[in-house]
């Protein structure tokens, strides 16, 4: 029966009931989306990126619709670490699902640092290391772009904790193997990608830049055939388990990126269209899975033979 379909998978020792799980910045931390159905029912929350002092964000507008996605320039607007531990943690903390906390720096002492203050959470299931975030100013995306400063970044988040780390790839690099690397070799558990891909757009009325940083990040279908070849080729030179996102809107892309060599999938712009997405695409796959008659653990990274 398809309700038997046993979907969970373990990834780095998350323990998921199933392999969905929402990304990081489209979910916020979860609070509007339980109007829509059961939060429980997701693999895994991975909250808005934190970082160690408050951040306001970019000045608007933070997001330009594009034809096949969307290009948004958000800033890591989050109340900080400390507000998130008193205000949000309570709730977050009570869930059945795993919460992973998506972390942001400007130095690698920040990183250090927030990791060091979630490490005390009972609960929190692991850490989300963004060094991908093409919207601020310093660290995020110049950390994920050299192998040797990702390097510099995980090693110090892993010194500074014995939870799980997972660490967010950029896709604006040339040899995303490298950086998946060090990555690994810096104590990475698992890895995630992709981020959003840096794109812009210009309004003709003003011959101006849309957004105020000039560039943004493009994330929606739009993405998903980097985001597929990007998974496939870290998929080869890791072994960590891989957390594949990137224009996710169906099952059908997530068995794709589950073929491609990724143990879990995170559906990020998507639940802006379509807020069910993330519950339709785990009702998918377990049918799926029934009518193949066939399990998860097969289908990762099945492509490559
Ligand atoms: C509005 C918005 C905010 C985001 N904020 C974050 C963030 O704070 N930290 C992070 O690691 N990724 C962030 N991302 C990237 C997403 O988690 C995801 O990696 C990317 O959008 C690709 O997936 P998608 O095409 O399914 O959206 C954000 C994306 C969007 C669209």
């Amino acid at each position: 029966m398809v309700h038997e379909i046993d979907l969970s998978v373990n990834v780095a020792g998350i323990k998921m009931q199933n392999p969905v799980m929402v990304a990081s910045g489209t979910f916020g931390f979860g609070n509007e989306y339980g109007d829509f159905y059961d939060i429980n029912k997701l693999g895994a929350l991975v909250t808005k990126g934190l970082t160690l002092l408050p951040r306001e964000g970019n000045p608007p507008p933070r997001i330009h619709e594009t034809p096949a996605g969307m290009l948004n320039s958000v800033g890591l607007e989050n109340p900080g670490v400390q507000k998130f531990i008193e205000e949000e943690w309570p709730r977050l903390s009570q869930l059945k699902v795993p919460v992973i906390a998506n972390i942001s720096g400007d130095t690698v002492d920040d990183y250090y640092k927030i990791a060091k203050q979630l490490s005390s959470l009972e609960n929190l299931a692991a850490l989300e290391i963004n060094i991908s975030c093409p919207n601020v100013a310093k660290g995020g995306l110049a950390f994920g772009q050299e192998p040797q400063s990702a390097f510099e970044v995980v090693k110090a988040v892993r010194e500074a904790t014995q939870l799980p780390i997972i660490a967010k790839l950029s896709p604006n690099v040339t040899h995303i193997q490298e950086i998946a690397k060090a990555a690994v070799d810096a104590g990475a558990d698992a890895l995630s990608l992709i981020n959003t891909l840096l794109g812009m757009a210009i309004d003709i009325h003003s011959a101006k830049p849309v957004f105020h940083r000039t560039f943004a990040g493009l994330s929606g279908p739009a993405v998903k055939p980097v985001a597929l070849r990007m998974v496939w080729e870290v998929y080869e030179a890791v072994q960590v388990p891989i957390i594949g996102m990137g224009g996710i809107t169906s099952w059908q892309d997530a068995v794709e990126f589950i073929l491609a060599g990724a143990s879990a999938v995170a559906i990020g712009t998507a639940n802006f269209v379509n807020p069910m997405a993330p519950i339709e695409i785990i009702e998918g796959l377990k049918t799926f899975l029934y009518l193949q008659e066939t399990k998860l653990q097969d289908l990762i990274g099945a492509a490559h033979q």
